[in-house]
């Protein structure tokens, strides 16, 4: 049975795909429903089902409450209506989550302090090149042009996650324009360089990069001064009780 992260802690789970895999649909709440319900694609719904029962699982284990009672909010910190980065609203606790889909993966952070995850797809159709003004700051550019062609698409997928992973710590999301924020290139271990962008940086942060297997670049970031022990596993909700789930 996993037990909650404490400070200087981050757990990154992946969640199983598969609307059969993740029984307690039940535990969702109206808006949850909601959400799922508007989804056009079928991987859309189940990506999304994965990680909010998930969330509420593995959440509700370690604030030991039933997943059905726990409550989200979103509170955005640029516009003030109910979108932007969820958070815990009841039961109170320190603990702070995130959660990533991208193509087969579906992620959740858990972290003592505020924690952002993001995992990309190396996905063919995205032409880097056209969108390398918007991820990148001028330093990396530079840094960027002069690569050759497989190792500059890993890494513009590679930036992109560690930058999106920290503007989901912040809760900034992407109303901080990417390029300005300046990184470590991707073979270096990953360190902020500067935030230039009008917003505020809530204070210092710690980045790592993350085995997503092929075909993914995935990053975590926690808002903390202090070195940060990572795990990875898979939840598939089994963790917990160590026996199958109901489909359904
Ligand atoms: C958050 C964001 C970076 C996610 O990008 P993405 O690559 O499409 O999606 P991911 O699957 O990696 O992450 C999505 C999850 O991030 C979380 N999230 C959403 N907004 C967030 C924010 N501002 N901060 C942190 N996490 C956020 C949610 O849990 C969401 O999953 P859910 O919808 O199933 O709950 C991007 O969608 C974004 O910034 N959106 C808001 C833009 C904005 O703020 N506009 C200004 C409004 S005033």
């Amino acid at each position: 049975m996993p037990t909650a992260p404490t400070v200087g802690e981050c757990q990154v789970w992946r969640l199983p795909m598969g609307s059969g895999h993740w029984g307690g649909f039940d535990v969702l709440d109206q808006d949850e429903r909601e959400r799922h319900g508007r989804f056009l694609r079928a991987a859309d719904r189940d990506r999304y089902q994965a990680a909010h029962v998930g969330v509420r699982l593995l959440l509700g284990h370690y604030l030991g409450v039933p997943p059905a009672e726990l409550r989200f909010s979103r509170h955005c910190r640029h516009c003030g209506a109910g979108h932007g980065k969820p958070v815990v609203e009841w039961p109170a606790t320190t603990l702070d989550f995130s959660l990533t889909h991208s193509g087969d993966w579906v992620g959740l952070a858990v972290a003592a302090e505020p924690v952002g995850l993001d995992v990309q797809e190396l996905a063919e159709g995205t032409e880097v090149a056209a969108l390398s003004s918007t991820v990148l700051a001028p330093a990396e550019l530079r840094w960027w042009a002069g690569q050759p062609a497989e190792t500059a698409r890993t890494a513009f997928f590679g930036y992109w996650a560690r930058k999106e992973a920290l503007l989901k710590a912040t809760g900034h999301g992407l109303a901080v324009p990417m390029s300005t924020i300046t990184l470590t290139p991707p073979d270096v271990p990953a360190q902020l360089v500067e935030w230039s962008g009008d917003r505020p940086l809530d204070g210092p942060v710690r980045l790592y990069d993350l085995d997503a297997g092929p075909g993914y670049m995935a990053a975590v970031a926690v808002l903390t001064t202090e070195p940060v022990r990572i795990t990875q596993a898979e939840f598939s909700g089994t963790t917990l009780s160590g026996e199958p789930r109901p489909a359904g």
